[in-house]
């Protein structure tokens, strides 16, 4: 039996909209913080609601609108706003305990044990941080020491963070924001990655040639590099860059490519880890383990804490990188990322996760087939991407129809995150099939009322 319906009774009437949207009153506090606050997202921008309570799937401003949440903050509060288990395991050490700073407490001694419980292939050597790009620069640290080599290979359009390895390891301008240039550290590369949709390399039939791409990074290993790179750092899926899942065969392929040279896999799944696409790692849907991972977002349900995690193997060459922070594995941050560990367990969500995520994708098809703009969809359990394109035979991007489709769908009571002309999507994974279908069908209409204003 699933105990997961805490949520239901909150929204048994959303999207309920009592005033235009952004109301008055979000306007008037948007208007009085970014007299301070400067550099907001796009969507923000786009979209100045001013949030007072989330619970659940559900979200409500400050002039009493509730919205379905399509988005888990920024794919952080994935069990919920506020799940009950979790808030209370978070105040019951707010009140006993809040920071002690690497010593050991009970709640982290049970969170490791449980983290190691979940994860394949004697994953079980940790570090604890407080944000995602701190748990990649130790990531980072950590492949150093493990393998003695420096050099790293990411992807084009891959992000890991905005501290300065992390950044590295990215694609350093994006859109209206530069990064931390002028330009990446000395021995960070980046190479091609595989979307099927958009491939560099075809084979003769048109469908992407994954053996090309890992004839490419040989090629490059070889006369790229100084012949010392440390690790490949990938993200499973590419979660900022629109949802983007390579084709099936890429990562054990990369897999062995890392194995035949002697480099690490480090699987960066602070973004795609924790049960969003329906396993702990993405990478096992590929049945692929990495040698070091990360974790962030979902980890905390909302709570600032990640972890990076080696092979029981390497775990002795993390004692050559110190794991001591302000916050890191604070008895606060343990309680939340263990509670939330618990919930999926207890909920079983990486079955709904799966099941709705099938629904989602059956759905999305659905739409791609009946709508003009609607290049690709794409995505695995909860973690979605419908691309808009100008036209499906040149799949040129269409960001002008993302932008108002954004913004038409937050006004019908969605708050979601898209970005540019991919629509991303990413709900609590408690979402049933009822609320999933009212979020798509927003979306959907919102699509049809921009086809029919650029009259397609
Ligand atoms: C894959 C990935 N790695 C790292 C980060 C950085 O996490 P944070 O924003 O918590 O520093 C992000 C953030 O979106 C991410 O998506």
């Amino acid at each position: 039996m699933l105990e997961n319906d805490w949520w239901k009774q909150e929204a048994l009437d959303i999207p309920r909209l009592i005033t235009e949207i952004p109301g008055a009153k979000s306007l008037e506090m948007h208007a009085r913080t970014t007299k301070y606050m400067k550099g907001l997202s796009s969507q923000v921008k786009l979209f100045p609601v001013c949030f007072d309570k989330g619970f659940g799937i559900t979200l409500t401003d400050v002039d009493g609108n509730r919205y379905l949440d399509f988005s888990s903050g920024i794919y952080v509060t994935s069990l919920g706003h506020c799940h009950p288990k979790i808030s209370e395991a978070i105040s019951h050490w707010a009140k006993r305990l809040m920071n002690i700073h690497d010593f050991t407490t009970p709640v982290k001694e049970k969170l490791l044990e449980k983290l190691a419980s979940i994860l394949p292939g004697k994953l079980n050597a940790v570090q604890l941080y407080s944000d995602g790009t701190t748990a990649v620069e130790a990531a980072i640290r950590a492949a150093r020491a493990i393998s003695g080599k420096h050099e790293f290979i990411s992807a084009y359009r891959d992000f890991h963070g905005k501290t300065m390895a992390s950044v590295s390891c990215a694609q350093m301008y994006r859109g209206e924001t530069h990064s931390y240039g002028p330009t990446r550290a000395p021995g960070f590369y980046v190479v091609p990655r595989p979307d099927p949709y958009r491939p560099v390399w075809t084979k003769a039939s048109g469908t992407i040639d994954t053996d090309a791409y890992i004839k490419f990074y040989e090629n490059f290993i070889k006369e790229g590099t100084v012949g010392n790179v440390a690790a490949f750092v990938m993200e499973p899926v590419q979660g900022w860059g629109g949802s983007i899942f390579p084709p099936d065969d890429f990562f054990p392929k990369l897999r062995k490519l890392c194995d035949k040279y002697n480099i690490l896999l480090y699987d960066d799944e602070v973004l795609a880890g924790m049960g969003r696409t329906g396993e702990w790692l993405t990478l096992s849907h590929w049945d692929v383990t990495p040698d070091i991972v990360t974790f962030g977002k979902s980890f905390g349900n909302g709570f600032p804490v990640t972890a990076m995690v080696v092979k029981e193997e390497n775990g002795e060459a993390l004692e050559k990188i110190s794991a001591s922070s302000s916050y890191g594995g604070n008895p606060m941050a343990c309680a939340a990322a263990l509670a939330s560990i618990e919930v999926i367990e207890e909920e079983g969500l990486l079955q709904n996760v799966r099941k709705v995520g099938d629904f989602f994708m059956r759905q999305m098809q659905r739409m791609k087939a009946e709508h003009p703009i609607i290049g690709d969809v794409k995505g695995k359990g909860f973690l979605l991407g419908i691309e808009l394109v100008k036209d499906k035979a040149t799949k040129e991007p269409f960001d002008e129809a993302g932008k108002l489709v954004y913004q038409k769908a937050f006004r019908k009571g969605l708050a979601w995150i898209p970005a540019g002309h991919i629509l991303r999507m990413s709900p609590p994974l408690i979402m049933d099939e009822k609320y999933a279908g009212i979020g798509l069908d927003m979306i959907e209409s919102s699509i049809a009322e921009v086809e029919k204003e650029f009259g397609y």
